[in-house]
């Protein structure tokens, strides 16, 4: 009676760990609410704009287009449907801190910049994103 008593605890805290390998992988779409809710803590400048766009074009434009328009080189070979960034509703309803987490962790097909790029560097590329829609 007495371990049972004990037992009924300790299988309680045990439960809820045993559960979760079983609910990994998480869905690659999932974002952290406080990723969501992050400020651009970085100011651009000409010369960040300008690192940015090099970046860009090396390590984005073969999908995403030199112009942000989702026309990339590799969009064919990988049947890639990407959104139009030149179109300014096209990123109306995401957050800064989303495309940050979603260009630092990458999603889907989507390789992510994090360790080839300083947080920075990506906070400027939300930046240059965003700005395809300006012209
Ligand atoms: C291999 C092709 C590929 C490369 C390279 C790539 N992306 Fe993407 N990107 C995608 C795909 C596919 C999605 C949509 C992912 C999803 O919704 O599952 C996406 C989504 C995004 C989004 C979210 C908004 C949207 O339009 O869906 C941002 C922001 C983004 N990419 C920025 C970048 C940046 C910046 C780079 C370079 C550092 C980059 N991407 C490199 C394929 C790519």
């Amino acid at each position: 009676m007495l371990t049972s008593l004990l037992l009924l605890p300790l299988l309680l805290l045990l439960a809820p760990v045993q559960q979760q390998p079983a609910a990994t992988p998480a869905s690659p779409v999932a974002i952290p609410a406080e990723a969501l809710h992050m400020l651009n803590p970085v100011k651009p400048t000409p010369e960040g704009m300008a690192q940015a766009k090099k970046i860009f074009g090396y390590d984005c434009a073969m999908c995403h287009g030199t112009t942000g328009n989702g026309k990339g080189d590799m969009v064919a070979d990988l049947k890639l449907n990407l959104k139009d960034w030149t179109n300014p509703e096209s990123l109306k309803n995401r957050t800064d801190g989303e495309l940050y987490y979603i260009i630092t962790n990458g999603q889907g097909q989507m390789p992510g910049e994090n360790g080839r790029a300083k947080p920075e560097q990506i906070w400027n590329m939300v930046v240059l994103v965003r700005s395809f829609s300006a012209h």
